[in-house]
């Protein structure tokens, strides 16, 4: 009997998921209970007072006085570069008419790194030491990324994290993880669409209230990001050269 009872505890500790704190979150081995979702209280707190997950940000509304302030701030110094293509990255209307001096330094048309206006910094594409890996990975954080994340432990590597803002506030522990392991964060946007496609104060939410998220789940504050960009080549019209 007692036996049967210690069997029966250890059975029940083995498959105990604790969706509770970063390091039981952290120590769950199987996907599928990694992946079943809970509330975080400093989360559900917040909510109200973001954009709803998964939906584009396409204002800063008045209520929220702080980033309308930060906006507003700012407004006169964004470049007035109208959108281009959908928020799901179709620009096959639109590329027939952008400019082949690619005014805007447009990565997806030209592969532009260093903006044409002044005052912006250039992107950084890549690594300047030599014999050195940059990681980035973005779209997490992932439900099931615990293999991931302990795969670089075990390898002692770091790396940069892409967050994307509406996952943040699905996997708030898992967010956590990067940095209780060390790795850093950048914004990877609030919904994931294509960034040439929201006017600026949509661009500006996208980016602000994915700053918020990751600060207010895991206490960094992000000053990088990159967003999603198109895959595959521009078309040009053929007439253009
Ligand atoms: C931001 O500035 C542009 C012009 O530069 C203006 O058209 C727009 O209304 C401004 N946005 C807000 C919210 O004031
Ligand atoms: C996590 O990553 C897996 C593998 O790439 C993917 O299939 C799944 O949709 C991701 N889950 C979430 C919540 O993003
Ligand atoms: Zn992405």
């Amino acid at each position: 009997m007692r036996f049967a009872l210690s069997a029966l505890l250890l059975a029940v500790s083995a498959c105990a998921q604790d969706h509770t704190t970063e390091a039981g979150e952290a120590a769950i081995d199987d996907p599928a209970l990694e992946c079943a979702p809970y509330s975080y209280a400093p989360v559900h707190a917040a909510q109200a007072s973001f954009p709803a997950i998964w939906q584009p940000v396409t204002s800063v509304p008045a209520s929220d006085t702080v980033a309308r302030a930060k906006f507003l701030a700012m407004n006169s110094s964004i470049p007035k570069i109208p959108p281009k293509g959908t928020l799901a990255g179709d620009f096959d209307a639109f590329s027939p008419t952008y400019s082949a001096t690619d005014p805007d330094c447009w990565w997806t048309d030209t592969k532009c790194v260093t903006p044409k206006l002044s005052g912006l910094k250039p992107d950084i594409a890549n690594v300047p030491e030599p014999r050195t890996l940059g990681y980035g990975f973005d779209d997490g954080p992932n439900c099931s990324h615990n293999a991931f994340y302990d795969y670089l432990t075990e390898k002692k590597q770091k790396a940069t994290m892409f967050y994307i803002g509406s996952n943040v506030f699905d996997w708030p522990l898992q967010a956590q993880r990067a940095v209780a392991d060390g790795h850093e964060i950048c914004v990877h946007t609030w919904s994931h669409r294509y960034m040439t496609a929201f006017p600026n104060e949509g661009a500006f939410g996208e980016l602000y209230y994915t700053m918020q998220a990751i600060k207010l789940v895991t206490g960094v504050t992000p000053t990088c990001w990159r967003g999603q960009e198109r895959r595959v080549g521009f078309q040009r019209a053929a007439t253009e050269g």
